[in-house]
């Protein structure tokens, strides 16, 4: 393998399964666009780092590289990029012992890279401040406090049962000053790993877990054996990093009942995999306790590196579909959640690109919603129903209602039934009108309201084509 493209990791190579691009089908908008500090974080791992380049900026990492190639056999080499990468990229500065995990930089990255995607396509305004998390199993680098908390006013609950992780990682809080944003918690490894009751904590915003992997050392050593990991990665995971009760779908899965209990109290449960079977076997067991809001992601670094995030909630708001679906895997096709966005119609470019879109735009607002806005200049809009408002049942119960002397203010309703995104796109010959649904748990009211789109849009110009309204699984 190239030394110049390689990445360093810890973890288990996963599967046999060929390489395949990321990202979820459909051309969409994200409801909110990334800010310029945003865009930087999203970016700053999509080339290989250069080495020679980090070479010139650090001397400790300067003193373990040879000329571009880093020797990923050698664990001083490994931790040297870690924190000649924390140092540079995000500020920080981090001590790790020798016999501890040192993790890699760009793959913890993008799990907090997906997570704030998840929260932000997850709530109509994005919050600016307040947002608290859970890291469960922080380690002794305790990473992921650290990268959040560098990148968006976060604070975190950090968690581990290791005593030495938990003094390296009280003192990594320490050393970069965030006292007052991160708490690091020691747990039992029978206590609870969602620990708001022992600590007095009504709601968080997400827990995150990058669990031990392995069932028992026994499978930790076949799997280096069968190099189910790159054979030329440093990994210095002790015991009880690597390895618990049931391996990393057993640690979920003890995440999965305490959700069942805790439900909305936490916003979104979180956990990273090294596994594509683990994926399976964690949305399987979601799908069996009735949870469908969920969220599958694919984390690709490099030519090998593969992992994945699994996420789920009891709260209304859905992800973005990129988010959602962030695999192309054929064989995580069936685990991934419903569609939830659709282009439902291509218009023909003909008159007043205006005029068409007032008219979308006027056919929704008529609708009883709670709530309807619309970007005149994005051309795009939001709005919440309370139900089924645009078909015809619906109709007809208003109308013997009023007959009836009876009034709905659907604007008084909290609860909306269904929330969803609008937004028309014009390219060269054509407009295409499609939607997200943002809110709510059923499937059936984005199927029908694809529905209503669709005739909107073609009673407004003359329709190209329509699109299979039917969401996919
Ligand atoms: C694979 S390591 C991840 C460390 C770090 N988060 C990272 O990504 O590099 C798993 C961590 O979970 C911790 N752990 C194992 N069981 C735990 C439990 N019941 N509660 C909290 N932490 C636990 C281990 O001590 C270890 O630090």
């Amino acid at each position: 393998m190239d030394g110049k493209r390689k990445q360093p990791h810890d973890e288990p190579e996963t599967t046999g399964e060929p390489h395949e691009a990321r990202g979820s089908s459909g051309a969409k908008m994200q409801s909110h666009e990334p800010s310029d500090p945003e865009r930087r974080w999203n970016e700053l791992y999509a080339e290989p780092v250069d080495f020679k380049e980090l070479s010139l900026r650090d001397a400790a990492f300067a003193a373990v590289v040879k000329g571009r190639d880093v020797n990923f056999n050698d664990p001083k080499a490994v931790q040297a990029l870690t924190k000649a990468l924390l140092k540079r990229d995000f500020g920080l500065c981090l001590e790790t012992p020798d016999d501890r995990l040192c993790p890699p930089v760009a793959n913890r990255h993008n799990y907090i890279l997906w997570l704030k995607k998840l929260l932000d396509s997850t709530c109509y305004e994005p919050r600016s401040a307040g947002v608290l998390g859970l890291d469960i199993g922080t380690g002794a680098s305790c990473i992921y406090p650290l990268l959040g908390c560098t990148q968006r006013p976060w604070s975190f609950i950090a968690t581990d049962i290791d005593p030495k992780s938990l003094e390296f990682a009280e003192r990594n809080v320490k050393r970069n000053g965030l006292e007052a944003k991160i708490k690091v918690v020691p747990r039992q490894p029978t206590d609870k790993l969602i620990p708001l009751d022992d600590l007095g904590i009504d709601a968080i915003d997400f827990c995150m877990t990058n669990p031990p992997f392995y069932t028992s050392d026994e499978q930790m050593r076949k799997s280096a054996e069968a190099k189910d990991r790159p054979p030329s990665t440093a990994c210095t995971g002790a015991a009880v990093e690597m390895v618990t009760t049931g391996g990393e779908v057993g640690f979920v899965k003890r995440i999965i009942e305490e959700s069942l209990e805790m439900k909305h109290r936490v916003g979104w449960y979180t956990s990273m995999v090294g596994f594509l079977a683990s994926v399976i076997a964690i949305v399987e067991e979601l799908r069996t306790h009735g949870i469908h809001n969920y969220a599958v992601t694919e984390f690709v670094q490099g030519n090998k590196t593969r992992r994945w995030a699994v996420g789920w909630s009891f709260r209304t708001m859905r992800p973005a579909q990129a988010i959602a679906r962030g695999s192309a895997s054929a064989t995580l096709r069936a685990y991934l959640p419903p569609v939830s966005e659709a282009d439902v119609a291509r218009l023909e470019l003909g008159g007043s690109i205006s005029k068409t879109a007032n008219g979308i735009r006027d056919a929704i607002g008529e609708l009883d919603l709670m709530h309807w806005v619309w970007d005149q200049q994005k051309m795009q809009g939001t709005g919440r129903a309370a139900d089924n408002v645009w078909n015809r049942a619906w109709r007809r119960k208003k109308k013997k209602m009023e007959m009836d002397g009876e009034t709905i203010d659907v604007r008084e309703r909290q609860d909306a039934a269904f929330g969803f995104e609008v937004w028309i796109r014009v390219g060269k010959h054509e407009m295409v009108v499609g939607c997200r649904w943002l809110e709510g748990h059923d499937a059936k009211l984005f199927e029908s309201f694809q529905g209503f789109l669709t005739s909107a849009a073609k009673a407004q110009g003359s329709l190209l084509k329509v699109h299979n309204n039917k969401p996919k699984c």
